[in-house]
């Protein structure tokens, strides 16, 4: 059996170096452990939760050059935009008829939305939300993806992909494999600058594609505690520290944890934060402005992405179409 890994990113905001560490440079680095890669833009994930249409236009164009601007390959893997690979929705449909409702309801995203209302508890819930696993379950199996990287946030996901897959298995045929997911350990979760995780949905992330100056700016708003230079600090639960860790070597990360016990200030700290992630993005930056304003590259590639990968998913489809009885007639 192949072993394939494959992971999505959904195109709402601007891509954060939490989007980078935990699931950009990750993917690039395992996927010479697997036979196959998938790396792919959510954007029908997107508009679940976004109805502007310039955001997701912009989203999808900087999500893309993201990952190419962090070197992934994409003769090697295939690289695509959901929308591209409309059998993706297809199949999102014949699941939708094997999922059980009360499976959904039990989706963490779903009772976290619906206990935000007091009233009416459905309100603001569009179909799309509480069907948000189905569609991310076809975005898996329709490849046979065997491994899936993801923060722990999206494990209940991935066991639902799990749920879902072992249900069409053995309404029809066995049909897909049931998928594992690789999680992002606890200590590998990127800190936002107000010490929660970083998510473009708290509002507090560190661009990924941003000039030096606005990264520099970024980085200063990283919230501290108020104590002063030459006061011994706690390396423990400071995001400042634990973004560090992230991009420096042990000796740089060592040294800094002297440098806490010595009193460094903030500002210096801060400094030594910035020097370490700009050296890493430098070169992201300067392949990201290079093919920016390439528009004609950037949809070659998504589109030769989609012609290779809808040669595997129109087989799988049609295979899946047969088996539910949806078959030329004889
Ligand atoms: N739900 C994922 C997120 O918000 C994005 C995503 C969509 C995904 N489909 C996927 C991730 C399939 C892994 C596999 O982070």
């Amino acid at each position: 059996m192949k072993k394939r890994i494959l992971t999505g990113i959904t195109t709402t905001g601007t891509p954060h170096i939490g989007n980078y560490l935990g699931a950009i440079k990750p993917a690039i680095k395992m996927a010479s452990e697997f036979d196959e890669s998938f790396y792919f833009l959510a954007d029908y994930h997107a508009i679940i939760k976004n109805s502007n249409s310039n955001e997701i236009g912009d989203s999808v164009k900087n999500v893309a050059l993201a990952w190419i601007a962090s070197g992934l390959d994409a003769e090697k893997s295939y690289f695509y935009r959901q929308s591209d690979v409309p059998e993706i929705l297809e199949l999102s449909w014949v699941l939708n008829c094997v999922t059980a409702k009360g499976l959904m309801n039990r989706s963490h995203a779903y009772k976290a939305a619906t206990a935000l209302n007091s009233k009416d508890e459905d309100k603001g819930i569009s179909m799309g939300l509480f069907s948000y696993p189905v569609l991310m379950a076809a975005d898996i199996l329709m490849f046979d993806a065997t491994h899936v990287p993801v923060g722990a946030d999206q494990n209940q996901h991935i066991e639902m992909t799990r749920d879902i897959a072992a249900r069409f298995n053995h309404t029809y045929k066995k049909s897909f494999e049931l998928p594992e997911a690789i999680i992002e350990s606890e200590k590998d979760v990127v800190l936002g600058i107000d010490g929660r995780k970083m998510s473009k949905s708290y509002g507090n992330i560190i661009p990924l594609l941003s000039t030096e100056k606005v990264l520099k700016k970024s980085i200063a708003k990283i919230v501290t505690n108020s104590l002063e230079p030459g006061e011994p600090k706690d390396i423990e639960g400071c995001s400042v520290y634990s973004l560090y860790s992230h991009f420096a070597s042990k000796e740089e990360l060592s040294e800094l944890a002297d440098d806490y016990k010595n009193g460094i200030s903030w500002g210096d700290a801060k400094n030594k934060l910035f020097t370490v992630v700009n050296n890493e993005l430098t070169p992201i930056r300067n392949r990201y402005e290079e093919f920016s304003s390439d528009s004609k590259y950037i949809n070659d590639l998504l589109h030769e992405g989609a012609t290779k990968t809808r040669v595997l998913a129109r087989e799988k489809i049609n295979s899946i179409r047969e088996l539910i009885g949806i078959k030329t007639i004889s």
